[in-house]
């Protein structure tokens, strides 16, 4: 079993103890351009779950090249104490460690106040709407320079090796792109400064393995590889996407529905010699290991599977991969970092905080604790209550348990991220021993039946129901739809508050069920709280649905078979859009008349999740996680 995938590879000067890399990714436990004490337990952590090499995120080599706040400042003197603090933490465990090497070029993620943004030439990017200026000459000289400084701090620092960026469409892809580069000057050849570039790292720090990321569907991606390997580099990273525009960067971290081992159909290519390795939504050791087989690389990134669970390759050796937290590609990771927030999963809310959630050992007190509500933040109480050895009973009305994640499950979008993530709620909780007791109403006497040492509530939440006029028109819920049977051949407006999933969801599904349907969004964008890359292909999908989308537009009343949409800028702009059947997401409400109910019984209750004020999944696991933890501290 992962005989491959087990199985030391050499890289250049350095052996890596299997084939599962961390690849570079954005934490934001980055402080003053310099990595924090979670940043080193998070690394920790995961050197600690047996990863084979952990490539550490983009640090920039100049500070021109600085994508946030948040980015490790590579060319700073002080970098090399972090580094040290980080190999000290990482090495002992066998994990070799990398840095990136990076500059950003035109793209910069950062707000206000920006640094002026340099590139090959003058040309604005689109997706963060940067104008940047054409670097000199002797300023691109300098970032060069920043390339042979970067090296020789991860080199002062006892890093293993140092990869540099040319993917993404950042600086070295841009000089490679004739559409970015009109450059009349010796670097209006991209291989002339790559070249310029790897012989300053290697002039600078000659002991360090040394490779090139590129993405592996970008028209540069092969050229950039090979003058790489003329070169010498000692390996080829495949990474997908690019950042410049708003379809291009979902390729970067493809969120689920991307078929999973997307970069399978690019990595063969970049078998030109030195070890490759391939990353992009390989979440399963299986598949890792079948990539391995097929000859499509010769080691793996795993990145976002390593950020939901640090154990995977640990638990895939001992041939326990069956309880890996599997990564269900939510993008709550990215969105995090989208937002300048350190790093989160929603399957496993100790990560980025490592150093302040403690892991789950045994209680050796097991109490008596009854779950209320089968949704997520339900399952994911009763699974971690049962992984503490407490006996727990979880009631839920329905005959199914899942909660919002059923509704979820039904659309497009949603189908693979809350059916993967349901299979391993349900899996925890039968390996836990939960009992659970299905279309069981959680009343005051249901629970004080159970006699109880604690109760969590997580009842959850239902559809707001707006007061608004809306006779003379068929209205349904979309929460009522996406739980039940779908209409066809209808004409229907999904009216969209903008906030939770549902309107999107609803008009997804009636549009693949054959419906002509038009999506009034009272937002400023479509899908403005889901996370940009799962917007973005949302988006694509409900265009190539023929969804008419109409924007910034509220609903106020419905009579005589239309509804009557109002402009939320221009609120003297009313229109009415006729309609055979009016869909409502207009928000969510929560549910819990029960804890007070058990208060008053004196039971002792702890809510977690949409029961509280509807959120996100994330905020359900988390809360539902931490509420567990201090079940026992004041028992
Ligand atoms: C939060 C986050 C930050 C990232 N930052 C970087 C980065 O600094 N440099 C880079 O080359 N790729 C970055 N990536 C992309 C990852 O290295 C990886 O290619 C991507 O997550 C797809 O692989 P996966 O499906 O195994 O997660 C980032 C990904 C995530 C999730």
């Amino acid at each position: 079993m992962f005989s491959r995938l087990g199985s030391p590879l050499a890289i250049g000067p350095v052996e890596l103890p299997n084939r599962i890399v961390s690849t570079a990714h954005q934490t934001t436990l980055v402080h003053e351009h310099l990595p924090n004490e979670d940043f080193v337990a998070y690394h920790e952590a995961r050197a600690r779950g047996g990863v084979g090499l952990i490539v550490l995120e983009a640090a920039a080599i100049h500070a021109s090249g600085l994508l946030t706040s948040h980015t490790i400042g590579g060319y700073l003197p002080t970098v090399v104490d972090g580094y040290r603090r980080v190999a000290a933490a990482v090495q002992p465990h066998g994990t070799r460690l990398f840095v990136q090497l990076f500059h950003g070029g035109r793209e910069q993620i950062a707000s206000a106040p920006r640094a002026p943004a340099l590139a090959p030439s003058a040309v604005p990017s689109a997706r963060f709407r940067t104008e940047p200026k054409a670097a000199r000459a002797d300023e691109l000289e300098e970032i060069v320079a920043g390339f042979a400084l970067g090296a020789e701090l991860a080199a002062e620092g006892g890093l293993d090796g140092v990869e540099v960026s040319a993917a993404h469409r950042y600086l070295i892809e841009q000089l490679f792109d004739p559409a970015l580069n009109r450059r009349e000057d010796a670097w209006s050849d991209g291989s002339a400064f790559l070249l310029a570039v790897l012989r300053a790292i290697r002039g600078s720090a000659p002991t360090l393995a040394l490779g090139v990321r590129v993405s592996g569907d970008s028209p540069h991606g092969r050229a950039i590889a090979e003058v790489a390997i003329s070169d010498g580099v000692d390996y080829v990273s495949v990474a997908l996407g690019e950042s410049s525009s708003y379809l291009g960067s979902v390729g970067i971290v493809p969120p689920a529905p991307v078929p999973e081992g997307v970069v399978a159909e690019h990595a063969a290519a970049f078998r030109l010699g030195p070890p490759v390795i391939a990353t992009s939504r390989v979440v399963d050791p299986e598949r890792a290991e079948a990539l391995l087989e097929a000859g499509v690389a010769d080691a793996v990134g795993m990145t976002r599977a390593l950020i939901a669970d640090p154990e995977m390759p640990a638990k895939a050796f001992a041939g326990n991969a069956r309880s890996v937290l599997v990564c269900i590609g939510c993008n709550t990771c990215i969105a995090h970092y989208h937002a300048g927030t350190p790093i989160g999963c929603t399957v496993n809310p100790r990560t980025g905080r490592e150093r302040t959630v403690p892991p789950l050992g045994r209680e050796p007190k097991g109490l008596r604790v009854v779950v209320a509500g089968g949704g997520p933040a339900g399952l994911q109480a009763a699974a971690d209550a049962a992984d503490l050895g407490h006996d727990v009973v979880l009631l839920e009305r329905g005959d199914r348990l899942g909660g919002q994640l059923l509704l979820a499950e039904r659309s497009p979008g949603g189908a693979e991220m809350a059916g993967r993530f349901l299979e391993l709620l349900d899996r925890r909780v039968t390996a836990g021993g939960v009992r659970v007791d299905l279309s069981t109403e959680a009343t005051p006497e249901v629970v004080a039946a159970l006699d109880p040492d604690v109760v969590i509530v997580a009842t959850g939440a239902a559809p707001h129901v707006p007061d608004l006029p809306l006779a003379g028109i068929e209205a349904q819920q979309a929460w009522i739809l996406l739980a039940g049977e779908v209409p066809t051949g209808r004409r229907i407006v999904v009216v969209d508050w903008g906030g939770d999933p549902s309107g999107l969801d609803a008009a997804e599904l009636l549009a693949a069920a054959g419906n002509a349907v038009t999506l009034a969004v009272a937002s400023v964008t479509v899908g403005e709280a889901v996370h940009q890359y799962r917007r973005n292909l949302c988006l694509q999908r409900l265009y190539r649905a023929g969804v008419e989308i109409l924007h910034h537009r509220e609903l106020v009343g419905a009579a005589n078979g239309a509804a009557e949409l109002r402009n939320v800028f221009a609120r003297e702009l009313h229109e009415h859009v006729e309609a055979d059947l009016l869909v409502l997401a207009q928000g969510r409400v929560p549910v819990n008349d029960l804890a007070e109910a058990l208060r008053e019984l004196a039971l002792r209750v702890e809510e977690v999740g949409d029961c509280l004020s509807p959120r996100s999944l994330e905020e359900a696991t988390l809360e539902a996680s931490v509420a567990v933890r201090r079940l026992s501290v004041v028992a």
